[in-house]
């Protein structure tokens, strides 16, 4: 992955965050720790939800880790009050090897970002100690399927048509059951996958602009000319537009699994 593939608009994603941040809530309720274990937070952002992960494990430790510099360096600062009950790893997840295997990995809004789940459940899995546990959430199939009518319908104009092909390869909302049979595969004795619609709908115009520029759009926007992106966010948004407001329909992919004791 390039450095410009990897990086994050860390100022915009932490004012921006609060759905992910939402969402994360949930997924932390499903990891219930005891509060002394080791965590990985496995694509941690700007630390919004690894400070409440953190808040869970008083006498224990997060490993805060993201492949973005601007992402951990913001998270870092976000969270310097924690001192050393979070240590921040700025890695590649492909490539994430830890000093002690962890009691849990953790992760929220960051797999769907990532091509390869097989090598990423393997190394998860080898992160682990034994009947250490994975629960995670990531955007899964048929993700945004509505959105993409408008995304895709402002993509084909002439001029933006070849730069942005392929562009939604950047993402890979995987279904249940494929994710269920890589975790098996990558060595979890359990795994069981789930969707869960978790639709979001914010007020037309700038919030939705800066919302969609920073997340949702940051593949395409990568593609396309400095002076041209603007007016793409635009164009999208007004699309996505209905009575004053953007439905993002999202749809969330939930995975949980134990590695063998
Ligand atoms: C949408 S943010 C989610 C951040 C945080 N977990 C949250 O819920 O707010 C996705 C994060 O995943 C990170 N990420 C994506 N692919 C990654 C990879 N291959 N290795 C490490 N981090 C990655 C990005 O840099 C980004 O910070």
């Amino acid at each position: 992955m390039s450095t410009q593939h990897r990086e994050w608009d860390a100022g915009s994603y932490h004012r921006v965050s609060g759905p992910q941040l939402r969402w994360g809530r949930a997924v932390l309720d499903r990891l219930a720790p005891e509060g002394h274990e080791t965590v990985v937070d496995a694509g941690c952002g700007t630390g919004r939800v690894t400070r409440l992960l953190a808040e869970l494990l008083p006498r224990g430790q997060v490993v805060a880790v993201d492949g973005s510099e601007a992402m951990v360096e913001r998270a870092a600062a976000e969270l310097a009050d924690l001192g050393d009950r979070v240590h921040f790893v700025h890695s590649d997840l492909l490539e994430l090897e830890l000093d002690q295997p962890a009691d849990a990995v953790f992760s929220t809004a960051t797999f769907h970002w990532i091509a390869g789940h097989a090598a990423l459940f393997r190394r998860l899995a080898a992160a682990l100690a034994p009947g250490g546990r994975l629960v995670a959430q990531c955007g899964g199939a048929g993700n945004l399927d509505g959105l993409l009518v408008s995304i895709d319908a402002a993509g084909a104009r002439p001029d933006r048509a070849e730069l942005l092909a392929g562009v939604h390869e950047s993402w890979n909302f995987a279904a249940p059951e494929h994710a269920e049979q890589l975790m098996l595969a990558a060595g979890f004795a359990q795994a069981r996958a789930w969707l869960e619609a978790a639709p979001v709908v914010l007020p037309a115009g700038g919030e939705a602009e800066e919302f969609l520029a920073t997340v949702v759009l940051r593949p395409h926007l990568g593609r396309l000319p400095e002076d041209q992106r603007r007016e793409f966010v635009e164009d999208v948004t007004a699309r996505a537009t209905d009575d004053g407001q953007v439905l993002l329909d999202y749809v969330r992919l939930n995975l949980d699994a134990r590695a063998p004791a």
